[in-house]
């Protein structure tokens, strides 16, 4: 693609090509679609009367679990527990920066046994500072991590109050962002986190304007000046349930629009297809949650 061609610079003769950025190894958790249904409906994207082709669904997700491994990052599974359809939305179970886990408290109440089993995975393997929360939020589908900052959604699911209760646990600021579109009702549908190493300027972060308020619309712009653009059309896709490490950018094949903006960064996106699993609402990010250690 076009995108990629060497552009010489007018004043200097030389060449523009993007540097490739450096990916840093990662720790996820995720948990097989082995109970994948839709049987109930808390989003939009969820029609109980559209059926859903669970192994097409596994295949799918076994396909993402690959490509993590074959980039060299730790893939940990969560049981899948039968009653449980959106459990291999991993991503709602908990938050975890610093090696310190914040549970979830979920909205509805189909979901809600999942805190639990995630907190007791999280308890089974060491993790010592695990927190009940007390008010309502879905894990990484409300909290987005930069470099020093947890970017926050609500609107729809996560509580306001739970964003202090983040901001007091993680000892991080926490920036409150209202989500006002219903078919982006997590912030992990409408922003993405590419390089969080830096804050800032250079702050990677790419966004879907339309979900958020005008005042948060203001803040990110603030906060993110450079931030990646995306339209409704490549935000409809997912395409900003993507999940980066720093270089690689594992996102929904169909957000054609986000590549080649994308590459010219220095990034490398991946596509992949888990459109079985959009019949729940989610995809590439809604099914990995981050260990950050
Ligand atoms: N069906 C799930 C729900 O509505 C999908 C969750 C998607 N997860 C996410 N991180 N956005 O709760």
């Amino acid at each position: 693609p076009g995108d990629r061609t060497q552009q010489p610079d007018a004043a200097t003769g030389h060449s523009k090509e993007p540097s490739l950025r450096t990916a840093s190894p990662r720790r996820y958790l995720m948990c097989p679609p082995t109970h994948f249904e839709v049987t109930y409906s808390i989003n939009p994207w969820m029609d109980p009367a559209k059926p859903v082709d669970r192994r097409l669904a596994l295949t799918q997700w076994e396909e993402l679990r690959r490509t993590y491994l074959s980039l060299g990052h730790d893939v940990e599974l969560l049981e899948p527990r039968a009653g449980l359809p959106d459990m291999v939305f991993a991503a709602n179970g908990a938050t975890v920066v610093d090696g310190r886990v914040l549970g979830a408290r979920f909205a509805h109440p189909q979901r809600a046994p999942e805190a639990a089993a995630a907190r007791e995975w999280f308890a089974a393997h060491g993790f010592p500072d695990i927190r009940l929360p007390e008010h309502v939020n879905e894990g990484e589908g409300d909290f987005a991590v930069t470099a020093n900052l947890v970017l926050a959604g609500r609107g729809f699911r996560a509580s306001p109050e739970s964003h202090a209760e983040a901001q007091e646990f993680f000892g991080r600021p926490v920036v409150g962002l209202d989500l006002v579109d219903p078919r982006f009702y997590h912030l992990d549908t409408a922003l993405c986190v590419l390089d969080d190493a830096v804050d800032g300027a250079d702050a990677g972060v790419m966004y879907y304007p339309g979900a958020f308020s005008p005042g948060s619309r203001k803040v990110l712009a603030r906060l993110f000046p450079e931030a990646l653009v995306a339209t409704e059309a490549d935000a409809l896709a997912f395409g900003l349930n993507a999940v980066s490490d720093g270089r690689n950018v594992l996102l929904p094949q169909a957000a054609t629009g986000l590549f080649a903006p994308l590459r010219e960064r220095g990034y490398e996106p991946v596509g992949l297809d888990l459109d079985e699993l959009l019949k729940g609402g989610g995809s590439v990010k809604c099914c990995t949650l981050e260990i950050r250690a």
